[in-house]
């Protein structure tokens, strides 16, 4: 299939498109270069830079190309930042997203794949969480995303999309050549990393009086490689599924604690922590029921364990230890 990634200089968009040319897709990779790396994205792929919210633009992509499908990545994805500043989420992960709908309507291309996100079910009533549990998101981020899955619902039942949607949990990990690097960075693996590099001091856990085992958040952290799996299989099958939503996560807690210990483990560096005040928008517990898409789309994690999803982060990281910049 010939495939418009969305968000394709980004995290989980530039090795999800190295996954898709790795079985035999085409990629049409767009990005606007706010937050992503030009130097992500895999050259087998042709590159537009450019807005979502830019009409002709997507115009001339979509006229240009005979696409197949889409998968929708590019988005606002820090949950503190949405609590800051709700107006900037709604616009990118719902207005910038109806123009893209907009567009595929134009030019008769109606697959697409959605990037959503387990901060849609907001603090859960139910571990492991399975997919009919309620959404009630505690912050705009996971309100913009839940917004968005209701948007496509209506777009399938009127203008006939064939959408499949993803709720990740916490994406970690990396491919040999891409890895995680945002700037700020506010996630727990590249910033424990830089504490190990002695590129910052200390590493600091937001709150320690969580209702879990040692009082810090519990997450599910999931290989971006195995989450690309999951899109590239949902995208083969999407008329069959259409309409699905699956969790993509390992069905497996770890407190931030034990995150920095295996860490430890994994680098074999000291990691200085202190403790700092909660977060706003975390919820204490999140971890995926993935019985639905094991059973549905066949997808297994081939990274389960968390040491070895910190290895493959780790190994990208001493390779790049200024991320992208250390490319060049
Ligand atoms: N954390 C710290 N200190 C830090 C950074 C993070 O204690 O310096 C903690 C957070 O409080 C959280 C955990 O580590 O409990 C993971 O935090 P991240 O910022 O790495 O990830 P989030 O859980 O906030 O969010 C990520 C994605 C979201 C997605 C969510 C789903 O950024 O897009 O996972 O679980 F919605």
């Amino acid at each position: 299939m010939k495939i418009l990634v969305t968000g394709a200089a980004g995290y989980i968009g530039s090795v999800c498109t190295e996954v898709l040319l790795g079985r035999e897709h085409s990629v049409v990779a767009l990005d606007d270069l706010s937050e992503g790396h030009r130097e992500a994205v895999d050259s087998r792929a042709q590159f537009y830079k450019a807005d979502l919210h830019d009409a002709e633009a997507l115009n001339q992509i979509f006229g240009a190309n005979q696409i197949d499908a889409v998968m929708h990545f590019a988005a606002l994805c820090l949950v503190e930042e949405s609590v800051k500043k709700p107006g900037e989420y709604y616009r990118a992960n719902v207005g910038a997203g109806i123009n893209l709908l907009a567009a595929m309507l134009r030019h008769g291309v109606k697959k697409l794949i959605f990037s959503s996100t387990a901060a849609t079910y907001g603090e859960p009533e139910k571990i492991p969480i399975p997919e009919e549990h309620s959404t009630e998101p505690i912050n705009p981020y996971g309100a913009s995303k839940l917004l968005f899955e209701r948007v496509l619902q209506e777009f399938k039942e009127n203008s006939g999309i064939e959408y499949v949607t993803m709720r990740y949990f916490n994406a970690a990990g990396a491919s040999a050549e891409r890895g995680e690097d945002h700037s700020p960075e506010t996630h727990i693996l590249p910033i424990l990393f830089e504490v190990a590099l002695g590129q910052r001091e200390a590493f600091q856990i937001y709150g320690t009086d969580y209702p879990t085992a040692d009082g810090t958040c519990v997450r599910d952290y999931v290989h971006v490689i195995d989450i690309s799996e999951a899109h590239a299989l949902a995208v083969e099958r999407i008329s069959e599924m259409a309409g699905r939503v699956y969790n993509v996560g390992n069905s497996r807690g770890f407190s931030v604690r034990e995150v920095v210990d295996t860490v430890r483990s994994v680098t074999g560096r000291d990691i200085p922590v202190r403790v700092d005040p909660r977060r706003a928008g975390d919820p204490a517990v999140l971890v995926a029921s993935s019985e639905r898409i094991r059973k549905e789309l066949g997808w297994s994690p081939r990274y389960s364990d968390l040491k070895s999803i910190i290895q493959t982060a780790w190994t990208w990281k001493e390779k790049f230890p200024k991320g992208y910049k250390s490319a060049g």
